[in-house]
């Protein structure tokens, strides 16, 4: 469904190509100071342009449309509006016959009987991902009130095409650009500040909640927590965070934060694996629908080359929604 939680619920809407893309949030607390300049700093690092970037670019001014007065949260629903405004549906006819290898195009068109919008990936596209940012800038206030304390996620990319030296990425985007392909990326999001005690055991475990945000975000094919799958070749002895006060402090982290489902207060820690972006400009292999043969694909259009380098303002924005949400339940 697009709609997620109890406590901090949110329902995503719009296509990309379509009039606008938007929020709604309800379970936002009354009072909140807001304005339109608070989601500046977070949009514009998603915002597109940079070197293995989409060249479409958007303004991305939000409208808030209610929930908002005298800068001012209401507590009545929050609803952010964005225009699409930078669109060229054309390059994405094709795709009804011969969907692309590795995007949505083809299950949408099977599950939604051919009525999705495949217009700029329609709601499957990375667009829909201002949507969840717009929300995280709510949820960040929602969850550290005050400046400084509280929960404050912090995303970075980690690894990028393979390679864990930053000063290497440039020229592996540049080489994957100039042979039409895609590079992909790990994200490690740490949020210092977080309460011992968040999180509902079973189902709604810290972990189960931002997994399922997590897999939200187009393009994300994995997720670990501490040490992850690291631990499965750790002893007990390597992989055991071992308490050294009374307030809960471990010497290591390799929980990532959490034991049993619930923050431990120790930092958050994890890690999304965000795929190579799947509209690749070399050409491809793909069953023509219309022919019944497989053929050649030229995808045209304008893509990331790589999704990672817009997608950790993303990962800090699902990260402070599954707190919001958990926290609520306090
Ligand atoms: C910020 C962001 C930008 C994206 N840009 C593109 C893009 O330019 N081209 C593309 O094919 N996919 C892009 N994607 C990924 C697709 O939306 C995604 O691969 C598609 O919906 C299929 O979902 P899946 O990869 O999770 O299976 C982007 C994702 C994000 C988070």
């Amino acid at each position: 469904m697009n709609s997620f939680g109890r406590n901090f619920r949110l329902t995503i809407f719009g296509e990309s190509h379509g009039p606008v893309i938007g929020v709604v949030i309800d379970g936002v607390p009354a009072g909140i100071p807001l304005c339109i300049s608070d989601f500046e700093g977070d949009l514009a690092r998603r915002r597109s342009g940079a070197a293995g970037t989409t060249p479409r670019t958007e303004s991305d001014t939000p409208e808030i449309v209610s929930g908002l007065l005298d800068g001012h949260t209401t507590g009545a629903p929050l609803a952010i509006l964005f225009r699409n405004e930078n669109t060229r549906s054309s390059d994405y006819s094709q795709f009804r016959t011969q969907p692309r290898p590795g995007h949505a195009d083809r299950v949408a068109e099977v599950k939604f009987g051919g009525h999705n919008d495949l217009r700029g990936g329609g709601h499957f596209s990375g667009r829909l991902t201002l949507a969840l940012v717009a929300a995280g800038v709510v949820a960040k206030k929602v969850i550290a009130p005050n400046e400084g304390c509280g929960p404050h996620p912090k995303a970075t990319i980690v690894e990028l095409g393979g390679s864990t030296v930053s000063a290497e990425w440039p020229a592996i985007i540049a080489t994957a650009t100039a042979e039409g392909d895609s590079v992909g990326g790990i994200i490690e999001c740490r949020t210092e500040g977080v309460p011992t005690g968040i999180g509902e055991p079973f189902f709604d475990s810290l972990e189960s909640i931002i997994a399922h945000l997590a897999f939200a975000i187009p393009g994300v094919r994995g997720v670990e927590f501490g040490d992850g799958f690291g631990s499965a070749r750790m002893r007990g002895s390597e992989h055991n965070d071992l308490i050294i006060n009374a307030e809960g402090t471990t010497a290591t982290n390799g929980a990532g934060g959490i034991n049993g489902g619930i923050s431990n207060g120790n930092p958050l820690v994890f890690r999304l694996a965000v795929k190579p972006t799947s509209s690749i400009a070399r050409e491809q292999q793909t069953y023509n629908f219309a022919t019944g043969q497989v053929e050649s694909l030229h995808i045209g259009g304008r893509h990331d080359v790589c999704i990672a380098l817009r997608a950790a303002v993303v990962v800090e924005a699902i990260t402070a929604i599954a707190l919001a949400e958990l926290m609520g339940e306090r």
